[in-house]
């Protein structure tokens, strides 16, 4: 079952991402805002979205699915897809090649097949539990650095930054002097899978969904990273690094809402 699993979802998340590279750079994107002008969706999101929920609903009628524009559809089942049609939305809308698709899929509540695709890239990500992490069928590891001041490190800014001060500021101000390199590649899945694959030593960012790091936390720790939820305030807010880089990290991150 795990393997068939896998396959459908590498095959799905392909068409996806096809999906993508169609609207990409074009002039069809319907562009619209959902909380504020900070988090949108446009109609690839939508169609790579649709494209996928067909796949499952006529393949397996009685799983359940989490899915980011469409929500929730509950069924009585042991399995679960938690799908992020497009990840990194923003940078998609600008003509910015950092976007993907994420697919994770859970077995009795917990994640057991990973799949991140970012078409433009040409980057295929998979992990499945016990077996370890992929990028385009190569096994993949984390940096495995332990010196802070020779990482690389990414972040992200959460969508309410308008009108919330907890805007993950106070965090960047503490971590910046110590790293080689700070960088916002504006997706979460990719962030994640970057640390998987040993391109990013750490990342952190407050605020996220379940749909966002589905994949990309199982594809961290079966590449022999670690991650903590550092937040259980503000959604789902992770730090995931290779093993020393995220116990340096974790003091450094507030556990409580910035103020001002
Ligand atoms: C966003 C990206 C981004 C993160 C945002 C997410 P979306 O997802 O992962 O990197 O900073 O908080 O919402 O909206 O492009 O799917
Ligand atoms: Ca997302
Ligand atoms: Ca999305």
């Amino acid at each position: 079952m795990i393997d068939s699993l896998l396959l459908n979802a590498i095959s799905w998340a392909r068409e996806a991402g096809a999906v993508h590279l169609r609207y990409f750079r074009g002039n069809q994107l319907e562009i619209k805002s959902k909380f504020n002008d900070s988090d949108i969706v446009t109609a690839a999101d939508k169609a790579a979205e649709k494209l996928i929920i067909d796949h499952i609903r006529s393949t397996y009628p009685h799983h359940s699915i989490l899915s980011e524009e469409s929500g929730v559809e509950n069924h009585d089942s042991e399995y679960r897809w938690v799908i992020d049609p497009l990840d990194g939305t923003t940078n998609f809308s600008q003509g910015l090649p950092q976007f993907c698709v994420s697919i994770g899929i859970e077995h009795n509540g917990v994640t057991e097949i990973g799949v991140v695709y970012a078409a433009y890239l040409n980057e295929l990500f998979h992990v499945i539990r016990g077996r370890g992490a992929y990028m385009n069928g190569e096994p993949v590891k984390v940096s495995g650095k332990t010196r802070l001041d020779q990482c690389v490190v990414a972040t992200g800014f959460p969508v309410d930054k308008d009108r919330n001060p907890d805007n993950n500021v106070d965090n960047l101000t503490r971590v910046l002097p110590h790293v080689r390199g700070m960088r916002r590649l504006g997706s979460a899945a990719i962030d994640l899978c970057y640390v998987g694959a040993g391109f990013l030593d750490g990342y952190w960012e407050l605020n996220l969904h379940q749909w966002d790091v589905s994949a990309g936390l199982l594809f961290v720790e079966e590449a022999g990273g670690s991650y903590t939820h550092f937040r259980t305030d503000r959604n789902v807010s992770v730090l995931a690094g290779t093993p020393s880089i995220h116990d340096q990290l974790l003091p450094m991150l507030s556990t409580e809402a910035a103020t001002k």
